[in-house]
């Protein structure tokens, strides 16, 4: 299937665009009201779990925003409940883990699985959401990196401090590299198995990397890392995303992917130069400017092309997932407006 839009995978290969590609973390989700109407019917794990839901879900923001590219509806801890560690999203808290892992035996029991067989659900979405896009956008797929999924899987749901999880990583150093390991064989398995299904690029989430300093990770999650990247390397594009990470963007660029996702906590352009001319990027908007004024969002919008200067390589995101209580419309003029503005200059 031919995509016709290609601006996104343009931008992923760095060459030159039209206009700057639009996606938006969270892009589907409670702030739209056709999204909060069918969970009044479904919980969020029916949503993922189902194929004929997640792909409409997925196609939500498509019919009513000009992005570039469509995400697919799911959600980065379901390869928990496979490996043996289930967990439920409990409404006002998040995710919560039923019995977080904590010792080396509980790291032991992870059960190996076969991402086409446990996670089916998921790729049957894939397959749909392709059919229906029809070559409108690419579509992105996407997993947790090892951090991120350690993290949620040992604190048992969100946490401020990572606490037990840097416990773990300095208390028992062979027992962590165990549990990223599998960690990072079960997420690259698991992409190539997306690839498979039709996702023309991967971003891999690493949402919460930004609690170690670059020392850190270079020991304790780079090679795990790394090796997610290897074993989709050559396929699709990929998108390496975190935040907090203005200190690690080099590490994080070393780690891999042909792009490298940044937060509003650092300038787009110092970012780039950080990360290296090697890479695209993509950001970085800070999400929150979505609920202010409109003046102010384009202002930082155009602040964030402007630093870009037209450099190809950029895909134009938020530092991070759009909050529930943003109002839709907001969304539809921060699009239309990056679209606008970057074909002018
Ligand atoms: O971006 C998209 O539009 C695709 C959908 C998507 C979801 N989760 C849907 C979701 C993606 C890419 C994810 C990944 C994910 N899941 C991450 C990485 C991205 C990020 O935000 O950093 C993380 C950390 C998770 C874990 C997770 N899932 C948390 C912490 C929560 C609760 C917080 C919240 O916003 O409620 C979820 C639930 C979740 N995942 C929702 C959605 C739309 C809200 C579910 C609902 O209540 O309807």
């Amino acid at each position: 299937m031919v995509v016709v839009n290609t601006r996104f995978l343009q931008a992923c290969r760095r060459e030159a665009v039209d206009a700057t590609p639009v996606w938006f973390m969270r892009q589907a989700g409670r702030y739209m009201a056709e999204y909060r109407a069918l969970r009044e019917r479904y919980t969020m794990l029916e949503l993922c779990r189902t194929p004929d839901l997640a792909v409409e879900v997925t196609l939500q923001p498509i019919r009513r925003i000009e992005v570039d590219a469509a995400i697919l509806f799911s959600d980065l801890l379901l390869p928990l409940e496979p490996l043996g560690v289930p967990f439920d999203f409990v409404k006002g808290e998040g995710p919560q883990i039923e019995r977080p892992i904590r010792t080396e035996s509980d790291i032991d029991a992870l059960r190996r699985f076969e991402p086409r067989e446990a996670l089916a659900h998921v790729l049957e979405a894939i397959q749909l959401v392709k059919r229906e896009l029809d070559g409108k956008v690419p579509l992105i797929g996407f997993a947790g990196a090892p951090f991120t999924l350690a993290s949620y899987a040992i604190e048992g749901g969100h946490s401020n401090h990572f606490a037990e999880t840097k416990a773990l990583m300095y208390g028992n150093p062979a027992a962590w590299h165990r549990l990223c390991d599998r960690l990072a064989t079960m997420v690259g398995d698991y992409l190539v198995a997306q690839v498979e299904a039709g996702v023309d690029a991967v971003q891999v989430f690493d949402s919460w990397i930004g609690a170690l300093n670059a020392r850190d990770y270079r020991e304790f999650v780079l090679p795990h890392t790394q090796k997610i990247f290897a074993m989709v390397a050559g396929r699709v594009p990929t998108i390496h995303f975190g935040t907090g990470t203005a200190t690690i963007l080099a590490e994080l660029a070393e780690a891999g992917g042909d792009v490298i996702g940044a937060d509003w906590r650092i300038p787009i352009d110092e970012a780039w130069a950080r990360i290296g001319d090697t890479r695209g990027i993509q950001g970085n908007l800070d999400p929150t400017l979505l609920l202010g004024p409109t003046e102010r969002l384009f202002a930082g919008a155009a602040e964030v092309l402007d630093r870009v200067d037209g450099r190809p390589g950029h895909i134009f995101n938020l530092g991070h997932g759009i909050l529930p209580s943003t109002p839709v419309e907001r969304v539809q003029a921060l699009a239309k407006y990056v679209h606008q503005y970057s074909a002018r200059r």
